[in-house]
């Protein structure tokens, strides 16, 4: 059987899952490549470092030992960050070599850069492990969605802040000891603010929506918000008023109003499907005018599941070295799209209001909400905090312009101490 050489950059959470998985499914990943994948370098950072599950593969810290060595065909790349994974990954496809990668601030910020240089060196590069871990969405939104005009991807794709948010809810667990757990099981980033701040789940949202609406997406337009802001009263509200607290990433096509692209925490109705997805879990919905709606569900992070994408895609690689095809992967033609201003996107809102406990109050926040055309569903006022009231209030569906036009007044108002918390509820459609 032909034997394919691999180099692996990287050997960490991710790296240490797809040795694993390359040796303990050895026989089925040859029999379905057409090629026995052998693991010919690894490359680490500090060779002082030990580093038992390397013992049986040769390591280098050059990676000039890896690009120069032309039995090498696949560069795998599992080191994470910008600099210097897309320098060799850039480097490795300009010595004709194929590429995978789990890298998601690579690909978000420079895949357009890497794809030409694929197209270029006639080479693969392919990247199915940067969204969702395990789950498989990027193949097949390429692949077996490519019939439909797809108009809407929404879902949960950071399993760090999922697992967070899930033992915060079930568990009433504090923030830091939630995020230090996720950093133990090895589902957060190597700096934990790209996963708490939304940043990897926007570069997650950019990379499938390029993909859904054949488009390149500038990282700065996407708005993000991540899940710092969230005390454990919003998730007591959230529980009280029905609802669970779930940091969603959207892409939605417009059509004349542009796409619709954003990352923030949403109150999730329980009975919504997303709302018991849990845990690391990841869910990813898509709408396509063919297929209607289809979901994809499965551990976002974690060592073996994340490894078991980036084996698919070397696996795949391997069949197109085996029938000598290559840059199949890199042949969608994009389009310049605008972008549906943040201002301009709909939503409920729940509002939570530090005021003075005084009669007229809640009088005077319904007429602040009402002069700026934002109808209110409910208000309830439950708690207090020493000789303040607590309201919140949960508005009817409406633009975001006019959310922010009546918080600035509220807040210019004697009797509101503060707003303490504006989150989105994902509840209902309409409004103006
Ligand atoms: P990790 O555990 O921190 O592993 C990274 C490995 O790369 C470490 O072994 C590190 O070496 C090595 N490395 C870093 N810079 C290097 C350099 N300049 N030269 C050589 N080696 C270098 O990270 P990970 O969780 O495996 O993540 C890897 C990639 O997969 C990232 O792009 C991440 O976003 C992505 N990803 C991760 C997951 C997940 O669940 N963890 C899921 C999907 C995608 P040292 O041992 O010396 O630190
Ligand atoms: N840090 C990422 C997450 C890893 O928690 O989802 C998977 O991309």
């Amino acid at each position: 059987m032909k034997e394919i050489k691999i180099a692996l950059l990287g050997s960490g959470t991710v790296g240490s899952g797809v040795l694993e998985v390359l040796k303990c499914n050895a026989e089925d990943i040859a029999r379905r490549s057409g090629a026995r994948i052998l693991v010919e370098k690894v490359l680490i950072r500090d060779a002082n470092k030990a580093r038992p599950h390397l013992s049986a593969y040769k390591t280098t810290t050059d990676i000039e030992d890896i690009l120069k060595d032309d039995s090498i065909s696949i560069v795998v790349e599992l080191m994470g960050g910008v600099t210097p994974a897309k320098d060799y990954m850039l480097r490795a496809l300009k010595a004709g070599k194929h590429v995978v990668t789990a890298n998601k601030d690579v690909i978000a910020a420079h895949g357009e850069e890497l794809f030409a240089a694929a197209k270029e060196n006639h080479a693969d590069i392919l990247f199915e492990a940067s969204v969702g871990g395990g789950i498989p969405i990027i193949t097949p939104l390429k692949t077996s969605l490519a019939g439909n005009k797809i108009t809407e991807i929404m879902g949960i794709v950071n399993g760090t802040t999922n697992y967070m948010l899930t033992k915060m809810t079930e568990d009433g667990s504090s923030y830091d000891e939630v995020l230090k757990e996720a950093q133990e099981k090895g589902y957060a980033e190597a700096n934990p603010t790209a996963d708490v701040d939304g940043l990897d789940a926007a570069r997650k949202v950019m990379i499938l929506s390029s993909i859904a609406f054949n488009t390149k997406i500038d990282f700065d337009d996407v708005p993000v918000e991540g899940i710092r802001h969230i005390t454990p009263k919003d998730i007591a509200y959230a529980k009280e008023l029905g609802y669970v607290i779930k940091l969603l990433a959207i892409g939605r096509d417009l059509g004349e109003q542009g796409l619709d692209i954003r990352v923030h925490p949403v109150f999730l109705p329980k009975a919504h499907p997303l709302a018991s997805v849990n845990d690391v879990f990841n869910a990813i919905f898509v709408r396509g005018n063919a297929i209607g709606e289809a979901m994809f569900y499965g551990r976002g992070a974690g060592s073996l599941p994340t490894a078991s994408s980036v084996v698919a895609d070397i696996v795949e690689v391997a069949r197109d070295i085996c029938a000598d095809v290559f840059g199949r992967h890199t042949r969608i033609r994009t389009e310049a799209k605008k972008l549906c201003p943040l201002a301009e996107t709909k939503s409920s809102y729940y509002v939570r209001l530090l005021v003075s406990d005084q009669p007229g109050v809640l009088g005077a926040i319904a007429t602040a909400f009402g002069e700026q055309g934002v109808s209110l569903k409910s208000v309830i006022q439950t708690r207090r905090e020493k000789d303040r009231a607590e309201i919140v209030a949960v508005t009817h569906c409406v633009r975001h312009a006019k959310l922010q036009a009546a918080a600035g007044v509220l807040q210019s108002l004697p009797v509101v101490t503060e707003i303490r918390s504006m989150i989105r509820v994902e509840n209902e459609q309409g409004g103006d």
